[in-house]
């Protein structure tokens, strides 16, 4: 059975009302159901998390494999551009990581400009929106393999 954690980073719990020009209408609740849709037909175990917490994210990257998870998607927010403790959990945990963003972080203002999370994932998506997630846990359901 293929098991995902999702991370939502800071201030995605307010997506809906935040910056609706930049980050659209659609809600955290609508995205986490859209991706609890595509796991299910998968028959795949998602875990779904929202954190404001910079210690709390690393701790749940650093448990993650404890917890028998194979891979996760992560939108780590604002701390993709600030998080070295972000970015050493995710060179550490040893799972597939895929970051995603709802926005093309290189479309806005320069200091979005450096991921510091990019170099430690598989790989990124962003600038699609919600979209951005369910591609993002497709490439990871593609690439974990249960063993
Ligand atoms: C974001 C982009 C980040 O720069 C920003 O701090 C966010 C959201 C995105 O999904 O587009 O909070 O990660």
């Amino acid at each position: 059975m293929k098991k995902i954690l999702v991370i939502h980073g800071p201030n995605l719990n307010l997506l809906g009302t935040r910056e609706p020009a930049v980050y659209g209408r659609v809600t955290l609740v609508k995205i986490n159901q859209m991706l609890k849709a595509q796991a299910k037909k998968d028959k795949v175990v998602l875990v779904i998390k929202q954190s404001n917490h910079e210690g709390e994210i690393v701790d749940l990257i650093g448990n993650a494999g404890k917890n028998k998870f194979q891979g996760i998607l992560i939108n780590p927010a604002a701390y993709t551009h600030t998080s070295v403790a972000v970015r050493d959990a995710i060179a550490a945990c040893g799972l597939i990581v895929v970051e995603v963003h709802l926005s093309n972080i290189y479309s806005r203002e320069e200091f979005r400009h450096k991921s510091l999370i990019s170099p430690v994932a598989k790989g990124t998506i962003m600038g699609f929106g919600a979209k951005s997630y369910s591609l993002g846990l497709s490439a990871i359901l593609d690439l974990i393999e249960v063993k």
